[in-house]
């Protein structure tokens, strides 16, 4: 970690990519992408739409609904994931790989584990890990990434500990049956997972989101019940979140950047049963840049944002470049989102770096 008696006035970074990104279809799709494609070059598609994306045939279509959002003028590719269900046939890996190989531009790269019931639009993923054995071994034969939302879904478990109980009663055996199957652990949110990561070998890594980087559960609750605040895994204590900026700004390549940026309307999440999800496109790379600037590590950034994602995926780095100025401004109160309106993660509040070259 360093430190700097003179604050940087501008940054330049290789342009970022977002290892964890939920896009959405239709009109949501349509409003969210343009925020997206300016400040990353590429990101990986969460897969739980309704119905969820359980095949290449759809993770190709989704590709091309995705590519057509995009503002004319910008780079930006999609980086397509299936939706593990107890169900999936194996062939589906090989199809995946296929079309990799084959160098067509839409890309399956990873499979994503939900286990039922853990958050929102999981309802069809794995009820149980021995179900999905095949599909592991032909992902471990391939190396194709595993992600996993890793929170246990048992009521009886607290919120609060889904996270910790997972890595003891799933994670730990499924690294221990496949050695060689590579797996990110989706935002992080626990001590115990930065550590847990941060031993378990070259091929175990974790995306960290900005919000879980900047905010301990106080957020949620501080002067009224906040459910712009609210996500899963949840935002946790204090000792958390420092564990997890330690992760980030240490340079340990086996973290990268995921926003989990998540929309919802805002009529969504503020209701009754608000939706789990923090929207954070509209100014991710700034809101990391605050965080990583608050412990003196802005020269850790790029290694977090730029590099470790695509060294671990095995994707070349980017080429481009995004230069960050120190300028405030304000985030719009919010967005439009089709019919209804969405609210970003710090609506109204004044951020103090700005993507200047959304190249
Ligand atoms: O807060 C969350 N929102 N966590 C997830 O895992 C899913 C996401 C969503 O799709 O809204
Ligand atoms: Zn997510």
């Amino acid at each position: 970690m360093t430190t700097s008696s003179t604050p940087a006035s501008q940054l330049t970074l290789t342009r970022p990519d977002d290892w964890h990104l939920h896009l959405r279809d239709g009109e949501a799709l349509q409003a969210v992408v343009p925020h997206t494609a300016a400040q990353f070059a590429r990101a990986i598609v969460m897969p739980n739409l309704r119905p969820p994306v359980t095949t290449v045939q759809q993770a190709l279509a989704y590709a091309q609904r995705v590519r057509a959002a995009v503002p004319p003028g910008a780079d930006f590719e999609p980086l397509m994931t299936l939706y593990l269900t107890d169900n999936l046939d194996p062939e589906e890996i090989r199809r995946a790989q296929a079309n990799r190989e084959g160098g067509a531009p839409a890309q399956v790269v990873a499979v994503k584990l939900y286990p039922a019931g853990a958050t929102t639009n999981s309802d069809a993923g794995v009820t149980d890990l021995r179900k999905i054995w095949p599909v592991l071994e032909a992902m471990q034969r391939s190396g194709m990434p595993l992600l996993v939302h890793g929170e246990v879904t048992s009521p009886d478990i607290d919120l609060f500990d889904r996270e910790a109980a997972f890595i003891d009663t799933h994670l730990t055996g499924l690294r221990r049956d496949f050695p060689d199957l590579r797996i990110v652990m989706e935002h992080i949110t626990t001590r115990e997972a930065a550590q847990y990561v941060r031993q378990a070998g070259p091929n175990t890594a974790a995306t960290i989101t900005a919000h879980h980087l900047l905010y301990n559960r106080n957020a949620i609750f501080t002067g009224g019940i906040c459910p712009h605040y609210y996500c899963l895994p949840v935002l946790k204590r204090e000792t958390h979140r420092l564990a997890l900026v330690e992760a980030a700004t240490s340079g340990d390549p086996h973290f990268f950047l995921g926003t989990d940026s998540a929309p919802h309307a805002t009529h969504l999440k503020e209701h009754a049963q608000g939706c789990a999800g923090c929207y954070t496109a509209h100014a991710a790379i700034e809101m990391y840049a605050e965080a990583f600037e608050a412990v003196g590590a802005l020269d850790r950034l790029e290694g977090f944002a730029s590099h470790h994602g695509p060294d671990f995926y095995r994707l070349p780095r980017n080429t481009g470049r995004i230069t960050l100025q120190r300028q405030a401004w304000q985030v719009p109160g919010d967005y439009a989102f089709g019919q209804a309106r969405l609210t970003p993660l710090r609506a109204g509040q004044t951020l103090p770096w700005k993507l200047a070259t959304p190249v």
